[in-house]
Formats: structure tokens, C-alpha cells, sequence
């Protein structure tokens, strides 16, 4: 059998970055300066300005970034709507935050959050919209903010899927009031070990994330208020730095990979993702769908191609949620799809022709 193919390599971009990380880890070790210290600094500079916003604190975690950007913006006891389709962090934050969850349907032709679902399910004590830019596809955030209007709901983003996805212009991290992003390794911009981030144009929201990321802390010992520890360190800094240089051209690798499959895949039966005009897709996630998915998955498994399936079960039918009156046939839309997506193989490094591997066995499986 050929070699395998898998959904997310992350060796080549080691390679890629390796000298520059172990030189910067052997003056950070030298210094043994290791949380908070220049590394993070300045990456907190270098990823603000990627992302077009004023401020960028570094954290310990995608779902650490995004309960304390909940905190922030102050959930306890109110709700906050997002959709079911996405990873459990995204729920279990709103939970963590002490918030309560309102799922919304999705739109078909994106996987985001539906602007209109979101009009149906505000009311007084909705607090806050978390916004998904799911696979790399960027969010309706500009409609979503016509419909809340001059309500005091905050939007927020979890960019974990899309370092440098745009809409109209605007570059993820700074289309709502505050963000969220993971840097976990199969993510577009990854660390080598756990980080996230937050981003926001409000100094005020940056200087309560500096807070509650460290302890509530203004002084040595001296705590304002209830905080945590979900400092970034240097060692990952390091990494992010390297990496973030090249984050437009690993994107653009994989925008070729995706319009590869689009057009290869275009005359078998699947469903293939769609880019909403006036977007550009950073393809986190290459998403088919067919009511196959699962016939498919076992057979490109047994072909040695790596797949995946983004998400199995929706957040609203996962137990944790069942207290908030969750059950099936609430979200249609929602259900059906996590019956049908199947991700495929995609990450900067991938070679043309494993890619074209990877369609040559989809081929076959619909041809038989
Ligand atoms: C959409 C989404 N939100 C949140 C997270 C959580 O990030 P982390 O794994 O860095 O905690 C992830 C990724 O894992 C994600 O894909």
C-alpha cells in the first residue's frame, strides 16, 4: 500500500521553523525568563497587528482565551448564544464563564452561526454571542451586529479555526468586541505545546484580560480580583513568533490545496464547501458531505488516508448540556449535518500528489 496520508502533519513545518525556534529557546533558556517576558511581548505586538486590533494578550489555551474573554464581558447568570456546531470548548466555556448556553442553528451555506437564528433567540438576559468562524470560514459578524443594534450584547469570536480568515475586509480577531484563538497543533498558527490568545480594540477588555489571566494580580501579591493562571510562556512564544511570519503563505498553500479539491471533486457526489463572496477561507478544515460519510470514512481509513469528522455530536446533545433542556429535533439542521461531514486531508505541507491520492480513492469508492 502506498504511504499514508494524514489529515494534519505538523513535522514539515517543524522543519520549516526549527532553527529559528531553537536558537530563541536557547536565549530564553539562557535567561531563564520564561512567562510574560519579551518573547510574549513582543509576539502580543506582532499578532495585534496581523489582526488589525489594538491589543493582543497571550494565554495558556484556545478554551482558557475564550472563558476569560466571557468573564471579561461579564456572563454569570446570563445567557449567551452560539452554535451547536462546533468544538465542546466552545460550550464548556460559556458554562465555565458561569453563563448559560442558547444554541442556535447554523447557516448551510457556511457552517456559521444563523444571524437570523440569533435574532430569534435574543431576549433580556442575553449577555453575549460567541461567534464561530468554523473551519476557516468567516462568521457573519456585520449582520449579527445590525440585529443586536444598540442592545448592550457583546460579540465574541472564537478564531480558534481562523488565523487570517477575512470578510468584506475584515481580518478575524477584530470583527466583534473581543476574541478568541487557539494555537493547539493542528490549528493554522500553532505553539508546540498548549496557547491561545485574545485579541480586542477595548482597552479596557485588554486590561481585564491582563488581570484575570494572572491572578487578579496588579502587584506582587496584591490581587484585585478573581482571577486564574493562564499566562502565555516564552518557550511558546518563541514558536508563535517564527511561525506567525509565515502564516499568509502557509494560508495560501492551503487555499491551493482547497481549490484543488473543489475543482477535482466537482462531478462526484458530494456536498463541497462553499466561500461566501466577499470572503477569503483559510481551509482549517476541508468539510464534504454525503449521506455515505460513514462508508467513506472506514474506506479512505483502510486506504491509509486520515479523515475526520468535525463534529460527531453536536454541543447541545452532548450530556453535559441535557440540565439546560437540550434533546434532539432542536436544532434539524444542525443534526443532519454532523450525520454527513467528513473532513479531509489538508495542512500547508501537503503534497499534490497525495492530494490528488486522496481524490483519486473518493473516486473510486463513489465509482466502485
Ligand atoms: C472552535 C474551537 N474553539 C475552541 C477550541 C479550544 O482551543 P484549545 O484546544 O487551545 O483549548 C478549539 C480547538 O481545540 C476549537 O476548534
Amino acid at each position: 500500500m502506498a504511504g499514508m496520508i494524514p489529515l494534519v502533519d505538523v513535522k514539515a513545518q517543524w522543519e520549516e521553523v526549527k532553527e529559528e525556534v531553537l536558537s530563541g529557546w536557547n536565549e530564553v533558556l539562557e535567561t531563564c525568563n520564561l512567562f510574560l517576558g519579551p518573547n510574549v511581548q513582543a509576539f502580543e505586538q506582532e499578532f495585534a497587528s496581523f489582526c488589525g486590533v489594538k491589543f493582543a494578550k497571550g494565554i495558556a489555551s484556545g478554551t482558557d482565551a475564550l472563558t476569560l474573554a466571557l468573564k471579561a464581558v461579564g456572563v454569570e447568570g446570563k445567557e449567551v448564544i452560539l452554535p451547536s456546531l462546533t468544538f465542546f470548548a466552545t460550550a464548556e466555556a460559556v458554562v465555565m464563564a458561569g453563563g448559560i448556553p442558547v444554541f442556535a442553528e447554523i447557516e448551510e451555506k457556511n457552517y456559521c452561526i444563523s444571524p437570523e437564528d440569533v435574532e430569534r433567540k435574543i431576549t433580556d438576559k442575553t449577555r453575549a454571542v460567541i461567534v464561530v468562524h468554523l473551519y476557516g470560514h468567516p462568521a457573519p459578524v456585520e449582520k449579527i451586529k445590525e440585529i443586536i443594534g444598540e442592545r448592550e450584547i457583546y460579540i465574541i469570536e472564537d478564531s480558534a479555526q481562523a488565523h487570517g480568515s477575512r470578510r468584506d475586509g475584515k481580518i478575524t480577531g477584530g470583527m466583534g468586541n473581543i476574541a478568541a484563538f487557539s494555537f493547539y497543533i493542528s490549528k493554522n498558527l500553532s505553539a508546540l505545546g498548549e496557547a491561545g490568545c485574545i485579541t480586542t480594540n477595548s482597552r479596557e477588555l485588554a486590561d481585564r484580560i491582563e488581570l484575570l489571566r494572572n491572578h487578579g494580580q496588579v502587584s506582587k501579591y496584591e490581587h484585585i480580583l478573581i482571577g486564574t493562571n493562564s499566562r502565555l510562556d516564552e518557550l511558546q512564544a518563541v514558536v508563535l513568533r517564527a511561525k506567525l511570519k509565515r502564516l499568509e503563505e502557509w494560508n495560501e498553500k492551503r487555499q491551493r490545496i482547497a481549490q484543488f479539491y473543489l475543482q477535482e471533486l466537482k462531478d462526484l457526489p458530494v456536498i463541497l464547501p462553499e466561500i461566501e463572496s466577499g470572503c477569503t477561507h483559510t481551509w482549517h478544515l476541508f468539510v464534504v458531505r454525503t449521506e455515505r460519510r460513514d462508508g467513506l470514512f472506514d474506506y479512505l481509513r483502510k486506504k491509509g488516508i486520515g479523515c475526520g469528522i468535525h463534529y460527531k455530536v453536536p454541543c447541545h446533545l452532548q450530556p453535559p448540556m441535557r440540565e439546560y433542556g437540550y434533546k434532539e429535533g432542536m436544532l434539524p439542521l444542525t443534526e443532519r449535518i454532523t450525520q454527513e461531514v467528513l473532513s479531509l486531508p489538508i495542512y500547508p505541507h501537503l503534497k499534490e500528489e497525495d492530494a490528488g491520492r486522496v481524490v483519486e480513492e473518493i473516486r473510486r469508492f463513489f465509482n466502485g
